[in-house]
C-alpha cells in the first residue's frame, strides 16, 4: 500500500532512510563474507542496465579508489555483443533490482562460462541472477512497485560502498561513515516543499541539462533519466567537463541545466562550468551544500543538502533530482508509477 503518499513511487523514495539503513545492517554484521581477495582480481567489470548501470557507475569510482583494481563498467547490451576478453582473473558484478533483466543475466552467464567468478547484486531474492551468479550480495530495499527505480539505486550504492571498503583494513571507520549518510538523507527530504517548488517552474520545459563531475556525473545522469522516463521531457546527463565538447551548442535561455556541485574535489571545476552555462544565459538549477552562497549566486535555484564526506555525496544529491522529477510528473497529471512504454522487469533482449 502506499501509506498514505499518492504514488509509490513517492513513498520509495522517502523510505529510502530507512531501506538505506537496512542494506547497510546488512552489510555491517558482514552477512556477505567472500572466499577471496577482490584486490588479486585482474579486473572487476560491472554489468548493467538503466538505473543499476548508473549505480554500476558510481561504485566504480569507489572501486577504482578503495579496491585498486581496474574496473569496467559496461551496459550488459552492449557488453554481451562485443568481444570483451573475460577469463578466470576477471571479477563481474551484475546489478539488477529485479534480477530478471535479460540482458544483465546473459551477460553474466557468458561471462561465467569463460571462468569468470559472477557476484550478483539484487533486490529480489530467488530471482534468475540470484540463481545464476556465484555469489549474491541482497540490496534490503524492500519490493519496488514505481516502474521508476529510486530506492533500489540508493541501496546498490550502499552495497558497492559496503563491498569497496569490505577487505581494507578500517573498514569499521568508512561504516561508520557509511551508517551516518539515512539520518542525513533524512535531512534532505525535509526539503521536499522547496525542491516542488522549484519544480513547479519547470513543468512547461521541453528539454533540460543535467551536468556533473566525478561521483555527480552518474548522478547527473540518473537525474536526466528519472526526468525522461516519467515526465516525458527530453533530458541528458552529460559529464560537466564534456559540455564544451558538443552540448553546450544547445544552451540558450531557455535550457535549464541542473548542476550537481557538492564541495568535493571537483567543485571548482563544476563552477567554471556553471559560468559557461551563464555566460550562453542557460537557467541554472543547481544541488549543492547548503549555505554554499557561492554557488546559490550563480544559480536561478538552489537546493541545499548537507555536507557530506565527498565519496557519500550521491546518496544525498540523488534524492532532490528523484523529487525534481517526481513532481514535474504528478504535475502534468502523468502515471508516476507507470509510465508508458515502461516495464518493471526487462525480459525482452
Ligand atoms: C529506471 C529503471 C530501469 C531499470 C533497468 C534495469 O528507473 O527502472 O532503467 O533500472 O531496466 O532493471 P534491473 O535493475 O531490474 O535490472
Amino acid at each position: 500500500e502506499k501509506g498514505g503518499f499518492k504514488h509509490f513511487m513517492l513513498k520509495e523514495i522517502f523510505e529510502q532512510p530507512r531501506t538505506v539503513g537496512d542494506t547497510i545492517k546488512g552489510y555491517i554484521s558482514r552477512d556477505y563474507i567472500l572466499p577471496f581477495k577482490l584486490r588479486e582480481f585482474r579486473r572487476i567489470i560491472l554489468l548493467a542496465c538503466g538505473t543499476s548501470y548508473h549505480a554500476g557507475l558510481v561504485g566504480s569510482y569507489w572501486i577504482s579508489k578503495y579496491l585498486q583494481v581496474p574496473v569496467e563498467v559496461m551496459y550488459a547490451s552492449e557488453f554481451r555483443y562485443a568481444d570483451i576478453p573475460v577469463d578466470d582473473r576477471d571479477l563481474v558484478i551484475a546489478i539488477s533490482q529485479s534480477g530478471e533483466t535479460a540482458d544483465t543475466r546473459y551477460s553474466a552467464l557468458s561471462a561465467k562460462e569463460r571462468g569468470a567468478t559472477v557476484i550478483s547484486l539484487v533486490n529480489v531474492m530467488g530471482s534468475a541472477l540470484d540463481r545464476e551468479s556465484d555469489y549474491t550480495l541482497y540490496t534490503h530495499a524492500g519490493p519496488e512497485i514505481g516502474v521508476a527505480a529510486t530506492k533500489t539505486f540508493t541501496s546498490q550504492l550502499a552495497v558497492l560502498y559496503s563491498l569497496s571498503v569490505s577487505q581494507l583494513p578500517n573498514r569499521d571507520e568508512y561504516m561508520e561513515k557509511l551508517s551516518a549518510v539515512p539520518n542525513m538523507m533524512e535531512e534532505v527530504l525535509g526539503n521536499a516543499e522547496n525542491v516542488k517548488k522549484v519544480a513547479l517552474k519547470y513543468t512547461n520545459k521541453k528539454n533540460m541539462l543535467y551536468l556533473g563531475r566525478y561521483l555527480s556525473y552518474p548522478v547527473a545522469l540518473e537525474g536526466a533519466l528519472k526526468l525522461k522516463e516519467i515526465s516525458y521531457i527530453h533530458a541528458e546527463g552529460y559529464p560537466a567537463g564534456e559540455m564544451k565538447h558538443g552540448p553546450i551548442a544547445l544552451i540558450d535561455e531557455n535550457m535549464p541545466v541542473v548542476v550537481v556541485a557538492p564541495k568535493d574535489r571537483v567543485y571548482e571545476k563544476t563552477l567554471s562550468n556553471i559560468e559557461e552555462v551563464l555566460t550562453r544565459k542557460g537557467i541554472v538549477i543547481s544541488v549543492g551544500f547548503a549555505g554554499d552562497e557561492r554557488l546559490k549566486s550563480m544559480s536561478k535555484d538552489f537546493i541545499g543538502i548537507p555536507s557530506v564526506d565527498e565519496d557519500l555525496s550521491p546518496f544525498l544529491t540523488v534524492i532532490p533530482l528523484q523529487l525534481f522529477a517526481y513532481y514535474i510528473a504528478d504535475h502534468l497529471g502523468l502515471d508516476v508509477d507507470q509510465p508508458r512504454n515502461l516495464a518493471k522487469t526487462v525480459t525482452v533482449e
